[in-house]
């Protein structure tokens, strides 16, 4: 009989990544992909715990499950990810309908732990239908009794030798390292990722080479902080080597990689960027402030004038540079006055883009213990008023493409059949009416670029 998977999945591309290397395993086992988690024989709740908007959001969609478990009690439900790396065994606690908890050490594990979890379900129902004589099983006690909780943040394996099942027909994420050591004081991800680990460069590019003859032409190179990739290698400038053999791997077309911090980003980084063909001109360097006080207790390891600094060098090197960040309003004890440094800092750089949170609490960080809280509402009122200042920015910014024709890799129509959207080189947004046409998917489209907007740009295709 058919048996089906339906990963939900949530937060960063390593999540996105990791679902993918789960969906390789579920495959393996005879699973087969289905949308409709109501139809699925085991559901993947893949989750994050970054902010607690985040969590709440995780938490309500695992409520939900409860009552697709009572209606099916053979549906097996595995909460994975972040989330269930910090809270373990308390989630099952909270939510009796979880089967399996697989901590963020376990992505590779993950068959050989879904294996054993259903060969021990079998062998209890064996045993209890033994002992019931086959009369009905009371199935909440006896999922009670099973092993789940696999929380232990033991170092993993970093080498890849698995298949991964991808989402994309052309674009592909590549995991380079694992976990984070920068401890920022506000951030829940060291704690729940654990130490950084690099993959070799041999598995990454075998793994660059196996994707490219499968037929994928864009890889993005992912990791918490890339710039520290292959420290313990004890290798001087291991990424931008990395950086530079992916490059030349033949088929390779478009080249990305994130997250780069600011503290980190090397010279020899910016060279092998200016210097390649493939390489995206986009610099994602994540400023979270510009006050040098809050990045101090951020502890970022640079200040405003530093990344001022790193923004010249990336110019100078990449004058056609496409640059965003992240940035969190109200850290604990941030003044008016830091605010403000923020906002000079935004218009002085021009980012292209800014992904902007509120501050949110994670307990267990140093933050969280920090004084001067602020209050919700102000920080609300701050984040509306960086976000009003960056949508002008990035509207501007995006109008200096208009009149331009540019590359696009198509990924598909949008909710009007009849547009089209994909992404330039940079990861700009691009609209524009197919007219009756269908691309394949990544299909290099040459589209000028009419009218602009915040988010997105559209044009026409010649
Ligand atoms: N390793 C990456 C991404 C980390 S999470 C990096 O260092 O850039 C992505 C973003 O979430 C961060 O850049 C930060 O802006 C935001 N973030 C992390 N922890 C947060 C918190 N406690 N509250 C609000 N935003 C947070
Ligand atoms: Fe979090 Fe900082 Fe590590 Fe990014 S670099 S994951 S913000 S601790
Ligand atoms: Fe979230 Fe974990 Fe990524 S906390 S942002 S899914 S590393």
């Amino acid at each position: 009989m058919d048996k089906f998977y339906c990963i939900l999945n949530y937060g960063c591309q390593m999540n996105e990544s990791d679902a993918e290397h789960y969906a390789g395993q579920l495959q393996e086992l005879g699973y087969q992909s289905i949308d409709d988690f109501h139809k699925a024989d085991i559901i993947l709740v893949n989750t994050c715990c970054v902010r607690e908007s985040a969590e709440k959001r995780i938490a309500g969609k695992i409520g939900e499950l409860k009552a697709v478990k009572t209606a099916n009690p053979d549906v097996i439900i595995c909460v994975a990810g972040c989330m269930a790396q910090k809270d373990g065994e308390n989630l099952r606690k909270k939510h009796p309908q979880v089967d399996l908890v697989i901590g963020t050490s376990y992505v590779d594990s993950f068959g050989r732990v879904l294996r054993e979890f259903l060969e021990k379900k079998h062998e209890m129902r064996n045993a209890e239908c033994t002992i019931k004589d086959g009369s009905s099983v009371d199935l909440k006690k006896r999922v009670k009794k099973l092993p789940s909780a696999f929380c232990d943040l033991r170092v993993n394996e970093t080498e890849f030798e698995g298949q991964r099942v991808r989402k994309s027909s052309f674009h592909a994420w590549i995991p380079i390292m694992y976990g984070c050591n920068n401890f920022c004081t506000y951030c829940i991800v060291p704690y729940v990722r654990g130490r950084e680990r690099s993959r070799s460069a041999e598995n990454i590019l075998a793994e660059v080479r196996q994707g490219v003859e499968q037929g994928y032409k864009e890889f993005t190179l992912l990791g918490q902080n890339v710039n520290s990739y292959g420290k313990e290698f004890g290798e001087k400038n291991a990424f931008a080597k990395l950086l530079a053999s992916v490059d030349a791997v033949d088929g390779v077309e478009r080249l990305h990689y994130m997250t780069s911090h600011p503290r980190d980003m090397q010279k020899e980084v910016i060279e092998v960027v200016a210097g390649s063909m493939h390489i995206s001109h986009h610099f994602h360097l994540p400023v979270q402030s510009g006050s040098t006080e809050i990045l101090r207790r951020m502890n970022r390891g640079y200040s405003r004038e530093d990344y001022l600094q790193l923004i010249e060098l990336v110019r100078h090197y990449v004058p056609d540079a496409v640059i965003t960040t992240d940035i969190i309003v109200g850290f604990p004890g941030e003044t008016e006055k830091d605010f403000q440094d923020t906002l000079a800092l935004v218009k002085e750089v021009g980012f292209d883009a800014a992904f902007t949170f509120v501050y949110s609490k994670r307990s267990g960080t140093p933050a969280a213990k920090m004084e001067k809280q602020i209050p919700l509402a102000e920080k609300k009122e701050r984040l509306n008023r960086l976000m009003d200042l960056e949508n002008s920015i990035s509207l501007e910014k995006n109008k200096s493409l208009v009149g331009k024709t540019v590359e696009v890799f198509a990924e598909g129509p949008s909710k009007n059949k009849n547009i089209w959207n994909g992404r330039t080189r940079e990861n700009k947004l691009v609209l524009w009416p197919c007219e009756g046409k269908s691309y394949r998917d990544g299909e290099a489209v040459q589209v000028k670029i009419e009218t602009a907007q915040t988010w997105l740009v559209k044009g026409i295709s010649n």
